[in-house]
């Protein structure tokens, strides 16, 4: 039995990652797993959340984010990746917390009409729509896990958890301890046109990209708007260019392009320069393992199943608690 603490945590196969998913989360997940028994899941049936109507996208998404997880460095000799949907215990588990379930609770969660407001083109006016984070409590509460590492916007599915954890020991048995969430601090990323990167604005540099690709977003990115020609003086703090070193250059390179952009010594391009080259230091390997995972799918399939043979065993023993727990084990 391993003493280390347990950290958990999903994410949604919505589609391509970018260096904003990789600086966000996968990058901390990395840091994990030399620390804690972590375990790491593709969140598809939360996918079927919102597109339930066509979800022809969904598998090839759930390939290219384990993709993305192994080329970023999760390694399944320390971390245990699986697939949500091949583990039916959360639909279980999620179906018996539903039975506790005040439906006010989960109506006040802010992602709940936060998201039916920003996404017009799907009818998010649905019974499994309302449950989604109560799925994630699911998720979370299975694997009794200590530590969940997420952004801030999921803060309010962590509080759900405890307070569905809490009640479900008070109505029946002590099962389940109390998740604390790992704040995962980063810096805003932004996207090439100066917004935050997100797949919805199509601005962002994604991990599948080319060499080539990377260069061009970034050759072609916004700076500070203020700096139109080479011998105006620029603020790096007006460029989301500089909001990018800040991420992924040294503290001289940084003090080095902001003081070139200051006194106009140097240009938008050379500043650019700079920064593809640490965005390429940071892509490279993670390029090549994707080139060797693409060409390797059965290798891909192999660590699934053999993460959900792990996961299944943590997962059946949680179910047991759960059943004894509420009576139903020996009918
Ligand atoms: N809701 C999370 C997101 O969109 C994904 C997720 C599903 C998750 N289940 C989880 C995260 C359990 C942490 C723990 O990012």
């Amino acid at each position: 039995m391993s003493t280390k603490k347990r950290v958990l945590s999903g994410m949604q196969p919505s589609g391509k990652l970018h260096i904003g998913n990789l600086v966000g989360a996968l990058q901390n997940w990395v840091k994990l797993q030399n620390e804690y028994d972590c375990f790491y899941f593709v969140a598809d049936w939360h996918a079927l959340t919102s597109q339930y109507s066509d979800p022809s996208a969904i598998k090839k998404n759930v390939n290219d984010v384990l993709i993305n997880m192994l080329a970023s460095g999760l390694d399944p000799e320390k971390s245990t990746i699986f697939l949500q949907s091949r583990l039916p215990e959360h639909a279980e588990l999620h179906l018996i917390l539903s039975m506790i379930t005040p439906l006010g609770w989960l109506e006040r969660v802010p992602s709940y009409k936060e998201k039916q407001f920003e996404i017009k083109d799907k009818d998010l006016n649905t019974y499994g729509f309302l449950g989604y984070p109560l799925l994630q409590s699911a998720d979370i509460l299975m694997y009794k896990a200590h530590y969940v590492p997420v952004g801030i916007d999921q803060m309010p599915h962590l509080e759900l958890t405890r307070e569905i954890g809490r009640r479900f020991n008070k109505f029946y048995e002590d099962v389940f301890p109390e998740p604390d969430g790992l704040l995962t601090k980063f810096p805003k990323v932004p996207g090439v046109d100066g917004r935050k990167m997100s797949k919805s604005y199509g601005n962002c540099v994604y991990l599948s990209d080319s060499p080539e690709d990377v260069e061009k977003k970034i050759k072609t990115m916004i700076t500070d708007p203020q700096r139109v020609r080479l011998t105006d003086a620029g603020d790096p703090e007006k460029s989301p260019v500089f909001e990018l070193h800040k991420i992924f250059s040294t503290k001289e390179e940084q003090n080095e392009v902001a003081e070139g952009c200051r006194t106009a010594g140097i240009g938008c391009i050379d500043c650019k320069k700079v920064l593809i080259k640490n965005l390429f230091t940071v892509l490279e390997p993670i390029w090549e393992k994707r080139k060797e995972l693409l060409d390797k799918p059965e290798y891909v399939k192999e660590i699934v199943a053999a993460g959900t043979e792990k996961a299944k065993k943590a997962s059946d023993e949680t179910m047991t608690d759960v059943r004894n727990a509420i009576k139903f084990d020996s009918i």
